[in-house]
Parts: structure tokens; sequence; C-alpha cells
């Protein structure tokens, strides 16, 4: 485990490796950010990295590799066709979820396109415990439609409930009991991340998959946050206390007829794939993969990282290893919570996520609180997280907004990246907008993207709140960055 207790008995978490190589951060000044950000269109997906100071953003792609892993990737066998790097990879999957098949793809929004191009016609309907972005935007493309049967209390935010990503299985259960659509696959996603990286119990996964069983309906595991949910089943499921790592793996994976992921969180790496058991399913998903992807020994995938993939998932076994990101995010929402901060709880994986509703509850929904709030905390501390809320949504057909029902900043803690410093450097900063929250005001469009409108719209505060913002924090830390 990885809390460790000081002689004055705080409790903090260790880390439990040391830095090698290290990449200088710059902190602008609070004008500059302010500057910077409105050059970004207030959209923190535009802004320079080296404007950036802590990012939150993600998770995806930005852990920090190991040296086995570094060490592994100068030792991988490049080939278009039958690289051996791929057959050790490949091997590894078998090995840890005891599937037969291994197909890759680039990453996990790569494996979702060819899996819904596979699966979904018009009409169908896929019923999980909740949705991701990029997962509904292929089920909607190819004619399909999402329902989130999420366990009753999953989207309250502040909860003791240790199991917030469960399936709604009494709903599974009467929705398949009942239903004349078709249905070609129930989703289940580890660490469900749009509710706040929250995971599953190992109980409800089976139980979801004894339902499936019997009506005949395929259960696909979307695993990119797999790791943090592992770690969550072994320090939280009783029943689970006593298993392995890999045994809960395996168990997971016994419940499962396809398991996908994204390598750029489950694997510490790049990249992703689609592991399952049945040859009539793998047959034309290779045929996709090799149309979309690339051929069926790299999937899109450099052969650098395919091995650092295969070193990164044999870490994931290592609870030591994984439980570094949920711990982190523990003390951050703890101390968030003790100073009054509305954070989701408990802490789950991923990030720690504020709850915009109630920091701004000022403002609008249509002026996107968590946005308006993330666009506040870049100029508070020169950190970039990740609004997870109405703006992440597309609009209706109508054109209407589709308010989101939970309202989030989502702040990242990428795998081993950060120090305890640095993160109490960004409870500092939170604390502080906390106490200013009246200053904070919302956002608007001005250039509104339909697609996936997150990514690239350009957005400009309602009034100029932003720059009595900076004043604020000028007057209030003085010459400080
Ligand atoms: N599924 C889940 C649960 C994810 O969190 C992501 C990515 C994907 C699928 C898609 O994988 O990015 O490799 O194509 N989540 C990133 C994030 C983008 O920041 O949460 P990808």
């Amino acid at each position: 485990m990885q809390e460790i207790r000081l002689f004055s008995g705080e409790m903090i978490p260790l880390e439990r490796h040391k830095v090698r190589i290290v990449q200088k951060l710059e902190l602008l000044p609070v004008e500059d950010r302010l500057r910077r950000l409105q050059e970004a269109h207030n959209n923190l997906y535009l802004l320079k990295n080296r404007d950036i100071f802590l990012d939150m953003l993600t998770d995806s792609g930005v852990n920090a590799m190991s040296d086995k892993q570094l060490a592994a990737m100068m030792d991988a066998d490049d080939a278009y066709a039958g690289s051996e790097t791929f057959f050790q990879l490949e091997e590894k999957v078998q090995d840890l979820f005891g599937m037969e098949h291994f197909l890759p793809a680039h990453q996990g929004r790569g494996c979702e396109k060819v899996l819904a191009d596979l699966l979904i016609k018009p009409g169908d309907l896929v019923p999980m415990n909740y949705h991701f972005t990029t997962t509904r935007a292929h089920i909607v493309r190819c004619g399909g439609e999402v329902l989130e049967l999420l366990c009753e209390g999953g989207e309250i935010c502040t909860s003791d409930e240790p199991f917030k990503g469960n399936m709604n299985t009494t709903a599974l259960r009467s929705l398949l009991e009942s239903t004349q659509r078709n249905i070609p696959f129930v989703r289940m996603e580890a660490g469900a991340n749009l509710i706040g990286g929250q995971p599953f119990s190992l109980a409800n996964l089976q139980e979801t998959a004894a339902i499936c069983r019997e009506h005949g309906v395929l259960l696909v595991l979307d695993a990119s946050l797999l790791q943090d949910n592992l770690y969550f089943i072994k320090s939280r499921e009783e029943a689970c206390s006593g298993l392995s790592i890999r045994e809960i793996t395996r168990a997971i994976a016994d419940c499962c007829d396809i398991i996908y992921f994204s390598a750029r969180k489950f694997g510490f790496a790049k990249g992703g794939g689609i592991a399952l058991r049945d040859i009539a399913l793998a047959n034309p998903l290779q045929e996709l993969i090799v149309l979309n992807e690339g051929f069926l020994t790299y999937g899109g995938i450099s052969v650098r990282e395919m091995a650092a993939i295969t070193v990164g998932l044999e870490e994931s076994m290592d609870e030591t290893i994984i439980s570094q990101g949920p711990e982190f995010i523990r003390f951050m929402v703890d101390e968030l919570v003790r100073l009054g901060v509305p954070v989701i709880t408990p802490a789950g994986g991923l990030g720690c996520h504020l709850n915009a509703k109630e920091f701004v509850p000022h403002i609008a929904a249509d002026e996107y609180p968590a946005a308006a709030l993330a666009s506040a905390l870049f100029i508070a501390g020169g950190i970039r997280g990740m609004e997870r809320g109405t703006l992440s949504e597309d609009r209706n057909a109508d054109g209407s907004e589709k308010f989101a029902s939970m309202e989030l900043l989502r702040l990242a803690v990428p795998r081993r990246v950060f120090t305890l410093s640095q993160i109490k450097y960004c409870i500092d900063r939170v604390h502080w907008l906390w106490q200013n929250r009246e200053l904070i005001q919302g956002l608007k469009f001005t250039r509104e993207p339909k697609i996936l409108r997150f990514f690239t719209g350009e957005l400009a505060a309602v009034s100029d709140w932003q720059e009595k913002l900076a004043a604020r924090f000028r007057s209030d830390f003085g010459d400080s960055l």
C-alpha cells in the first residue's frame, strides 16, 4: 500500500519510484496566463504545452514510463508483418485475460470504431453502465443508441458508495427481458470516466455477465481504466482482499466476451487493442483492423510502443505501482474536502473531480460552469484541467443544449508524473479559487463545431471577469507567480 505514516501522525502517499529523467516546467506570471488563455479562445485544448505549468488535462498517453519499459523499447523487433514484439504483446494479453485472440489498434477509439462497424446496426440499443464520449460517438455514427443503466446513486457527487460505477443489474435484467430492440452487446466501462473515474465491483460485473449470458448477449469491457478499477476492487471489495491483482484481472476477464483498451491509459504507453475468445468475431474484426488501423501485427502502433505496453501491462499487476495514482488522488480529495471544496467522493481513479454545479452555482448551465471553472484555474495556477460536463456534450438534433447530468472539472493525475508538492500547489490554487468563486462567471461560444465541440470550439468570457480574477490574484499573492 502506498500511504505512509509520518512521525507526526500525518498519512502521506509516498512515491515508490525515483525520478531519473525530468522535463523543465515554466510557471508564467498570472497576466501571461490570462493572455495565453484568451489567445487559446478559452479552450484549454488549444493552449500550447509550453505555457502550462501542471498539465492535468488527462492521464492519456502522458503517464511516466519505467526504466524497464524504456529498456524494452530499445529491443523492439521492427517489421511490418510478423514482429516478434507483437507476439510478446499478444502473449502478455493472453496471459492476463485468458483470451486467445488479440487485435492491435492505434488507440482506444480505434478499437471502438471497428467494434461499432462490426456490431452496430441502425436502430440497435447498447446498454452500458455509463458512456464515454468517443464510445458513444462511434455507436451513434453507426445508427445505434446508448442507454445508460448506472446504479442508483452513481451520479450523486458526495457519497460513501465504494462502487459508483456499478451497473444497475435490475434495470438491465428487465430491459433484456422486455425489449423488442436489438441489443448487440452490453458494455461495461472500468473506472467510469465521466462520473469521476468510479469503479465497478467484481460482484457487480459477475452479475452483469450472468444476465448477459442468460439472454445470449455479448458483454464488452472497456478496460482503458482497468488499472484503477483493479486497485479499488482489491482495496474496497472485501470478498476480493485475499486475491492478487492478477487473479482479479482474470476473474474480470472470465466475465467478458470482448475486452478492449486504450494503452494510453492501461499499459503506461500508447496504443490499444481488442482481446476476445470467439474466432467467428475475430475474423471479421481482423478485416476491419487491416482496413482501418494497420496490419495485424502492429495495428497502427509503433513497435517500440508495443514493447512498452507489454512491460506496462505486467507492471499493472503490481499493487504498489497501481496504487500510486488512486492514493495521490485520495490525498487531493481528502485535503479539498477538509477545505470545504465540493469534489466527487469517494475519490475515484484518473483524477480529482471538482463539482462545478456547487463550486459556481451562480453560473447558468448554458454558460458552461465547469469550462468556466477550468479557465479560472488556468488563470489561478497555470493548471490545465478538463471540462467534463455540458460543453463535452454535443447539441441535440434541434439545436438545443444537451445538459450533462454532472458538471465536473477533472484534474487528472497522470501516473507517476507529479510530486506531492505539485499536488499541494494544485490544492492551494483550487482553494484560493474557492475563496474567490464569486468572481468566476460563464463562457459563450464564438465558434462551435457540430461534433465533439469541446476539442476545437472557441469561447469567450461573458464579461471582463477573467481580468478581475487575475487582478485579485496579483493583489493576494504580491510578486509571487
Ligand atoms: N474509453 C475510455 C474509458 C477512455 O477514457 C478513453 C479515453 C477511450 C475509451 C478512448 O481511448 O483516447 O486511446 O482513443 N479517454 C481519454 C481521456 C481521452 O482523457 O479521458 P483513446
